[in-house]
């Protein structure tokens, strides 16, 4: 008797675990699974994100405040930007010290205790290398710049001035191009990005051995990613030939994606990325497809991801986007990578104004709405989606018309670059205060306490005035904010692995108001209705007729008469179709 009873809960087990089968189990074994696609990132700009001890600075301490706020999210990596230690020209995209963090941010300690929370709560941690360049005040460049003969004189690139004039380069930051004059040596060196962040030499094996071993340095703390910043710039063409006139339009073809950065790769990944269970995504992806899959390619063993940037690219002015582009650059790009490869989706980051300024409608009317249905396109696209810190609350510009309030070495150079060439400077206060970078970086809202909770010091950055409006603690009270909605998006594409993995197909790709698509995954299919327009619109097409269950909307239903179906302004849907 004892004997059939144990058979009986036996069966009941088995049964059950048949029935309750996780969507995860479902899917195609050919499908190449890796923990970094199945991710979703969240982007922490460390000086804007909670300060903890009163310096108007964010810190480590700040984040491990908060780390139970970013599991609620629902994301499950964080990807931070640098916070070695630097002298901030840049914002920390200047490194003095690899091996160091900058004490602003705390100590190695706190350092850890912050990982360690975050890999306690199933997050991953990204940290941000960036190893195009250094700070002129890093050491070896301190070694380099002393005198013609030290040994760390081939860690950068000089061109002694005994051969004249180096050939023009432009610079990103500079408005008197990337040769700098030091008097010390009589040499120019080169920085494609600030004077102070000087472009070091990777031609060089002894400055590759050093950036493999500062990877395998953090990896061992056990960070799981690595940004590679700029890293299409490593490999350059050294003998400096002279370039025709303005071919820095082109600056990337030029520039950057020489011939030798595979052969980088392929040895940073048999040293560093093949030791360990991470993974390094690029930004930049070249210039053509060939180039972003061939960073990509698993077969090949380089990287493991990367961005482009054509998306941010169409968005950068007053005169805004058109959706019709939009839809093609998200289409083309899905594409490429639909058999092999994979790529990160996102619409802002810390080099980019705000997400709903750009993309969306910040107008009181519609911000709620329209940041939802911009969210719900990230996070229900092939890809890995990266979430900028605020853009789960939709956090706005803010209004920076005189350039006296500037602080970005970027913001400041295209001034410069401005006035130097005569352009109208008023109109371009306009531009620069509608996608200047600046706009992205102001403090982080948390409540509507004096600095929205995020210093009781003086904030390095202006809050945004809005926030005792737009702040975490008011949107939690309200089931229907743009960060409950966030969470909502999170959780849908963390049991659906068709979001993930699916095949993406675009459903009347010429409509001019609506971007619809469908995610298909053996027998599981969605479909994605979203709204880019301040008024209603409809479309009509044959899978609204299999609509099985509405999975996520920013309102309240949706008209759907035998598959002409209205959307409201900005309204975003995902159903379970059949
Ligand atoms: C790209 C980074 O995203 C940007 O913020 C930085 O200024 C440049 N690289 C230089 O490191």
């Amino acid at each position: 008797m004892k004997r059939n009873t144990s058979w009986i809960i036996l069966l009941l087990i088995v049964f059950a675990a048949i029935c309750c089968q996780s969507p995860k189990s479902n899917v195609d074994s050919s499908i190449d699974r890796k923990w970094w696609k199945e991710a979703v990132l969240y982007q922490i700009y460390p000086q804007s994100f909670k300060d903890t001890d009163g310096d108007g600075f964010g810190d480590f301490k700040g984040v491990v405040e908060k780390l139970d706020y970013l599991q609620s999210l629902g994301i499950n990596m964080v990807w931070m930007n640098p916070f070695f230690d630097s002298p901030l020209v840049d914002n920390g995209y200047d490194v003095s010290d690899y091996r160091e963090v900058l004490p602003r941010y705390g100590t190695m300690a706190d350092f850890q205790e912050m990982l360690d929370g975050m890999h306690e709560r199933g997050i991953k941690f990204v940290l941000d290398m960036v190893v195009n360049h250094t700070s002129v005040e890093h050491e070896w460049f301190k070694q380099s710049r002393s005198s013609r003969d030290n040994p760390y004189r081939d860690y950068y690139h000089w061109w002694p001035a005994e051969k004249g004039e180096p050939p023009y380069r432009y610079s990103l930051f500079d408005p008197e191009g990337a040769w700098e004059y030091d008097s010390l040596t009589n040499a120019y060196y080169l920085h494609y990005f600030a004077d102070a962040q000087p472009d070091l030499n990777w031609e060089n094996p002894k400055v590759r051995q050093e950036v493999y071993d500062i990877m395998k340095f953090w990896a061992e703390k056990g960070v799981d990613g690595f940004r590679m910043d700029a890293f299409q710039y490593v490999s350059k063409d050294t003998a400096f030939p002279v370039w025709p006139e303005g071919y820095e339009k082109d600056f990337n073809k030029y520039c950057g994606m020489g011939p030798d950065l595979h052969p980088y790769l392929k040895e940073m990944y048999e040293q560093v990325l093949s030791k360990y269970d991470i993974f390094a995504v690029s930004e930049g992806a070249g210039t053509t497809f060939q180039d972003a899959h061939d960073l990509v390619d698993a077969d090949r063993n380089e990287l493991q991801m990367a961005y482009h940037f054509e998306s941010v690219g169409m968005s950068r002015t007053t005169d805004g986007y058109k959706l019709a582009e939009f839809k093609k650059v998200f289409t083309r790009w899905d594409s490429a990578f639909a058999d092999k490869g994979w790529l990160a989706i996102y619409l802002s980051n810390h080099d980019n104004s705000r997400l709903v300024n750009r993309f969306g409608n910040p107008s009181p009317e519609f911000r709620t709405v329209s940041t939802q249905m911009l969210n719900t396109f990230m996070l229900s696209m092939r890809g890995t989606p990266y979430t900028y810190y605020g853009d789960e609350l939709g956090m706005t510009n803010i209004d920076m018309p005189t350039i006296e309030e500037y602080v970005d070495v970027s913001a400041l150079g295209d001034y410069g670059k401005a006035k130097a060439q005569g352009k109208d400077l008023d109109e371009f206060m306009v531009q620069l205060n509608y996608n200047s970078r600046e706009n992205g970086r102001t403090p982080m809202q948390w409540d509507d306490t004096p600095n929205a909770g995020f210093t009781t010091g003086v904030p390095w950055k202006r809050v945004n005035e809005n926030y005792k409006e737009i702040n975490v603690a008011a949107e939690n009270q309200d089931p229907n904010s743009i960060l409950n909605h966030f969470r909502k998006m999170t959780r849908l594409r963390k049991d659906n692995l068709v979001l993930v993995y699916g095949d993406y197909h675009i459903l009347q790709a010429e409509h001019p108001d609506i971007y619809a698509y469908t995610r298909t995954l053996g027998d599981q299919k969605m479909l994605v209705l979203l709204n880019f327009k301040d008024h209603d619109s409809s479309i009509e097409l044959p899978e609204a007729k299999g609509i099985r269950e509405i999975l996520i909307d920013n309102y309240d239903g949706l008209t759907n008469e035998n598959g002409k179906v209205v959307l409201k302004p900005y309204q975003a849907v995902v159903c379970k179709i059949e």
